[in-house]
């Protein structure tokens, strides 16, 4: 009697979960009562960015995680993060494993080729990270014959950019690493000539040690929003509507506001 009750609860769970196009991770089984009533969004994020999203102790914390939370609250829905390598998120909303990915990704025109992003919520700004002494005094450096190492994190735009206008151009070579402090502590030891990343981590990377500074000039402006499945434009309307609720209501500013002071 218990399995049939189990297997007829199963039934249950997974086909109105199929019907809200969501899928059944569930980490937290100790919700699973409480919430068993509440349909979960999962967010696929990686968490090795602040302010946005980054461990205190085992919990995601950030801009990202806030927002996230509002919004699956605005839509009755339990919020789950997923922490996953950043060039995998994208890869995994197509195939439809998590139901959006939040991570401070840029809309970039590549991307939207495969995935739909939200409203954008933020700007980014992409930095170059140099040892106070480098001889790397501007952007435009990276283009002399110097022939740079440029540490980023795998899959970003920092990569991605660097990769297209200097390695392809065979003015330099771009070093990945599967988290963006992992290319900072490079740049520490000597091992690369600079790290091109967003400016929010780049200033709590470099916050964390004296020897390195932020140039002024920026390599390369962008939006942040939040990616989602092309055909699951349900949730994508959702998430915007939300949204623009966040932002007209100054809810939004107020997260950022926690984890990012005025200049
Ligand atoms: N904005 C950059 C991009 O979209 C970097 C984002 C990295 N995010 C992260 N959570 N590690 O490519």
């Amino acid at each position: 009697m218990k399995k049939i009750l189990t297997i007829a609860l199963c039934l249950m769970l997974a086909l109105s979960f199929a019907a809200c196009g969501g899928n059944t991770v569930t980490e937290n089984p100790t919700d699973a009562t409480e919430e068993a009533s509440k349909l979960v969004l999962t967010m696929a994020t990686n968490a090795e960015f602040p302010p946005y999203e980054f461990y205190d102790g085992e919990v995601v914390v950030g801009i990202d995680a806030e927002v996230a939370a509002v919004i699956a609250e605005k839509l009755g829905m339990e919020l789950e993060i997923v922490d996953t390598a950043f060039d995998s998120i994208i890869p995994a909303i197509v195939a439809g494993k998590y139901d959006m990915g939040m991570a401070g990704m840029t809309v970039t025109e590549e991307r939207l080729e495969e995935v739909n992003f939200s409203t954008s919520y933020a700007k980014g700004v992409q930095v170059v990270i140099v040892a106070a002494d480098s001889d790397i005094k501007t952007v435009d450096d990276l283009f002399g014959d110097k022939n740079y190492t440029i540490g980023v994190q795998t899959g970003t735009t920092g990569d991605l950019y660097s990769t297209w206008d200097i390695e392809d151009e065979g003015l330099g070579t771009v070093s990945r690493y599967n988290k963006g402090a992992d290319a900072v502590e490079a740049l520490k030891v000597g091992k690369v000539d600079c790290v091109i990343i967003d400016n929010e981590p780049a200033k709590a990377f470099v916050a964390d040690s004296e020897n390195l500074v932020i140039l002024d000039t920026a390599y390369a402006e962008e939006d942040y929003a939040i990616a989602v499945a092309k055909d699951n434009t349900e949730l994508l309307e959702k998430i915007n509507t939300a949204l623009e609720e966040l932002m007209a209501d100054g809810t939004l500013q107020s997260i950022v506001d926690k984890y990012i002071s005025a200049e």
